[in-house]
């Protein structure tokens, strides 16, 4: 006889509750929990899409396309990943059992995919995804404080908000997910925030509270260089490998300089002093390749 708890049952929707209240696992590792929910407690608010229409036949056309685009099918897992995060906002027990079932994949395959990268999430996202630096260099340069700031900011009755939880419900306007990042490859700007992976230079603690305050009154401050911020569902379309079709609208919204002075100035200046990298000699020795 199965208890309430051994049932299998729908993963959580998104909702106000932490996910750790909700998913019951063997072990205490968060990726497990996220990933493998059980039962007694979820239950799904009524106004949220079922799982069926959310993986209905406009997803499932779009994965169709991702997996015909690789010689072999499972070489679109990654994508296909975004995809889902783009229905759902995380990588839901469905969406791996959806990703198995278009890439002929075992779930135990798409999971262990899913939780070996930090940018699938386990947890429903706000709707936009807030990281910050908090690698060496960025941290020295204030990216500890700036974390601590927000995650004091950001936090409700005095409990500052942790790793990867939601300030507000996540999904709906407003809501910021906080995550702390590793080198986001922009040491030269740090301490560096991204919004929805998009690059806010230069950040103090001050300025990071300004920039999450607008995005809770709805507002989309533009990132310092790159593409005009989104949010982190259209993001993810955009990852899977979705864009708009029209030319300008494509070039309105994900092209833009991401270059800044502070990160050519080391080509300009070997410019400026005619310096060169040494010439590569006609015959140099490559190593040698092992074939497989
Ligand atoms: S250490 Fe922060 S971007 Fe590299």
């Amino acid at each position: 006889m199965t208890t309430p708890s051994q049932q299998p049952s729908e993963t959580p929707r998104p909702g106000s509750r932490p996910a750790e209240r909700t998913y019951a696992a063997a072990s205490p590792d968060v990726d497990v929990k996220a990933i493998s929910p059980v039962a007694d407690e979820v239950t799904s608010p009524p106004t949220q899409p079922s799982v069926a229409e959310e993986f209905g036949p406009e997803i499932e056309a779009k994965a169709g396309e991702l997996a015909a685009r690789y010689p072999q099918s499972r070489s679109a897992l990654l994508p296909m990943l975004h995809l889902v995060q783009s229905v759902q906002g995380y990588v839901s027990q469905e969406g791996i059992a959806f990703c198995a079932r278009q890439l002929d994949l075992t779930e135990a395959e798409v999971s262990a995919v899913a939780t070996f990268y930090t940018m699938y999430k386990r947890r429903p996202c706000g709707q936009h995804l807030v990281s910050v630096c908090t690698n060496t260099l960025c941290a020295v340069l204030g990216g500890d404080d700036i974390y601590k700031r927000l995650s004091e900011h950001l936090g409700e009755d005095g409990k500052p908000l942790g790793h990867e939880e939601t300030a507000g419900e996540p999904g709906e306007p407003g809501s910021i997910t906080l995550e702390h990042a590793e080198c986001l490859a922009a040491c030269d700007l740090g301490p560096v925030i991204q919004v929805n992976y998009e690059y806010f230079d230069n950040q103090t603690p001050e300025k990071a509270v300004e920039l999450v305050d607008a995005l809770r009154r709805g507002e989309k401050p533009q990132p310092t260089r790159g593409a005009p911020l989104t949010d982190f569902k259209s993001v993810e379309r955009q990852l899977a490998g979705f864009f708009p079709e029209e030319e300008d609208v494509f070039r309105s919204d994900v092209d833009a300089p991401s270059q800044a002075v502070e990160t050519l100035r080391g080509a300009q200046l070997a410019a400026d002093r005619g310096w060169t990298a040494p010439v590569m000699p006609e015959n140099a020795p490559l190593p040698e390749v092992e074939a497989k």
